[in-house]
């Protein structure tokens, strides 16, 4: 009877070990799942986007992100923004260049956030994928 006892303990750790296993390996899945609306969410909206451009960007960067000499580059020719995930323009667009930074091509600053510090990230993200309908 004793040794009966023994057994069942036994088997009783052991189901509690298979079953920690088992919730381990669902929560990795969970996390996989997570990621996925993650990556989905960095994709804006382009129509908001282009309001958003045009009441702030658009005093630099010119209508439909042509570029204005002495202002603001041109977002249909840039290279840099073709290279960049929309990840990394957000960062981007949150800090700018100013003119003292080595990466600087023009001598002109690129104000963090164009200068509406106000802006969020989904609203930046929005800009990002508006700026990406005008690339070629
Ligand atoms: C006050 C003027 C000004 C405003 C407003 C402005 N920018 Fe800029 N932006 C610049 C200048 C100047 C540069 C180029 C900096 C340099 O010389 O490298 C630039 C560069 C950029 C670049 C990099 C382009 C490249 O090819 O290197 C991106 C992207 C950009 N701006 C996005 C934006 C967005 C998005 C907004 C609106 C939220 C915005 N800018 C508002 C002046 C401005």
């Amino acid at each position: 009877m004793k040794r009966n006892l023994t057994y069942c303990l036994l088997a009783l750790l052991l189901l509690l070990a298979l079953a920690a296993c088992g919730g381990s390996s669902s929560n990795a899945a969970g996390v996989a799942e997570n990621a996925a609306p993650e990556v989905a969410a960095s994709s804006g909206d382009p129509a908001a986007g282009e309001a958003q451009f045009n009441q702030l960007c658009i005093a630099c960067h010119g209508a439909g992100g042509a570029g204005i000499e002495n202002l603001g580059k041109p977002f249909t020719t840039s290279d840099f923004i073709k290279s960049k995930t929309d990840e990394e323009l957000l960062a981007f667009v949150k800090t700018g260049r100013p003119m003292g930074d080595p990466l600087n091509t023009t001598g002109i600053d690129m104000p963090p956030k164009g200068g509406n510090p106000a802006l969020t990230d989904e609203q930046i993200l929005d800009i990002i994928a508006y700026i990406r309908t005008l690339q070629p």
